[in-house]
């Protein structure tokens, strides 16, 4: 770690406050919000499946590269690519890599805030008791009348979206740190809780074969392409957050432990969201495809009727609510981060312009809910659209290259030196996959879905 990074940021003060930020990072709507919706609109086993062998042949791999893409260059992810391909003698272009990077954080975080807000408006809703004894059509109902108001939309996005700045501009060691340390492990207990309450339910037993009995004739080749957008989103790779974090680790550290660690810590919060909701759905006849409301109309229904649940409703949206906001600040970092390296802007002034950008991106995820419904690009809402984009476009390609980077024309000396595996195999293993089976497969899967294979 330089001195100047020092000054500028700060540093992890251990490895431990790393892994926390970076799982703060991984975990967030996209497990408990997103994996559960997607796998109910992808018939569920099958695609559950997909997903986890594109965590483990892709995402690892890619997120140990990303990881030590961002500390050996120790700069934020476009000024990290200029750095980096200096170093291997390789074109320049490859900079394009962190700016588009940048854009995709900026666009996740437009819609992922207005999900974040209506996790927050939920805390309130909790409090106020309204989800007592409300059986699943009032609940229904309630999601619905909420995301019919624009007002109440933009209100809770906004609340969040200041959240978020407020603490990003406190920088690495004050605000990132602080928020992911005692938050994080708070909401693995209550997801075991919920996990109580499914098993109390007599679908519990529907709900797990659904998760895990593939069909694979429910398979699409778009239904491909999500699970594998999915891997990268929910493990935060191709966007420069986790080369971002990376930057700021220390060298003697070892990458690839670290890596399966959070990618482990993510997959058991996506599965155990999964195992938590899906006997709840079908205890109350209601249907796995009921897009992003599913959370929202399904756990509310095991809050109004379970004893405690007036304080568990709460306690899981807060939950969810700082999951969501220890991963929008890496949404939001590499901007900042490259704003503040390359611009001279100070932090405050890089949080308020990104900040701004991004809340303003955001109505049109938020109208896309109500007013501007009817209006698609595509067959896609405005909403859909952008996650589409982004989770699986944008990120892919980010990883994509990011693995064709690290595998083919970093030098390999550099790459061996900086992982500093225990041995020569899995530094080969790693080798392999990341030249190889990410790169090919992420290509396989699109041209699958263009219809050339
Ligand atoms: N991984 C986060 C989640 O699952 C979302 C995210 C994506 C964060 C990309 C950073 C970068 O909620």
């Amino acid at each position: 770690m330089t001195d100047t990074k020092k000054t500028v940021h700060g540093a992890w003060s251990s490895r431990f406050a790393f892994i926390l930020a970076a799982t703060g990072s991984a975990v967030g709507l996209g497990n408990i919000w997103k994996f559960p919706y997607i796998t109910g609109e992808n018939g569920g086993g099958a695609f559950v499946i997909v997903y986890l062998l594109c965590v483990l042949l892709i995402g690892i791999p890619i997120m140990i590269a990303e990881t030590m893409l961002g500390r050996r260059s120790q700069k934020n992810p476009i000024e990290a690519m200029e750095v980096l391909t200096d170093e291997a003698g390789a074109d320049h272009n490859w900079h394009y890599l962190g700016w588009m990077g940048v854009i995709a954080g900026l666009l996740i975080l437009s819609y992922y805030s207005v999900i974040a807000g209506w996790a927050s408006a939920y805390i309130l809703k909790a409090f106020t008791g309204s989800f007592l004894d409300a059986d699943a059509l009032t609940i229904k109902k309630i999601f619905d009348d909420f995301v019919a108001s624009p007002i109440q939309l933009i209100f809770w996005h906004s609340l969040f979206m200041l959240a978020t700045m407020l603490i990003v501009v406190r920088g690495v060691n004050n605000g990132l740190e602080k928020a992911a340390q005692y938050l994080m492990p708070s909401l693995f207990v209550l997801i075991f809780a919920l996990v109580g309450y499914a098993m109390t339910t007599d679908s519990y037993f529907q709900g797990l074969h659904f998760l895990f009995m593939p069909d694979f004739s429910k398979l699409t080749s778009n239904s491909v392409l999500t699970a594998m957008g999915h891997a990268f989103f929910t493990l935060s790779l191709g966007m420069g957050a986790i080369m971002v974090y990376g930057s700021y680790l220390s060298k003697n550290i070892s990458i690839a432990k670290t890596a399966f660690l959070i990618a482990g810590a993510d997959t058991i919060v996506a599965l155990l969201a999964g195992i938590a909701i899906f006997p709840i759905v079908f205890a109350n006849n209601l249907h796995p495809n009921s897009g992003p409301g599913l959370i929202f109309e399904t756990l509310p229904i095991a809050f109004g009727s379970m004893t405690g649940g007036w304080l568990m409703g709460i306690l899981f949206f807060v939950m969810l609510a700082v999951a969501a906001l220890t991963s929008a600040i890496s949404l939001i970092e590499p901007a900042v981060a490259w704003l503040v390296e390359n611009k001279d802007f100070t932090r405050e002034k890089a949080c308020v312009w990104s900040g701004l950008v991004t809340w303003a991106l955001g109505l049109g995820t938020v109208f896309s809910f109500n007013i501007w419904s009817n209006v698609k690009f595509f067959d896609r809402s405005i909403f859909q659209l952008l996650d589409y984009l982004t989770a699986n476009l944008m990120l892919p390609i980010g990883g994509f290259c990011i693995a064709v980077f690290s595998g083919w024309i970093m030098k390999k000396h550099h790459s061996e030196q900086e992982l500093n595996m225990p041995n020569e195999t899995s530094y080969q293993i790693w080798k392999l996959l990341i030249s190889y089976v990410a790169p090919g497969s992420v290509f396989l899967v699109f041209l699958h879905v263009i219809g050339v294979l």
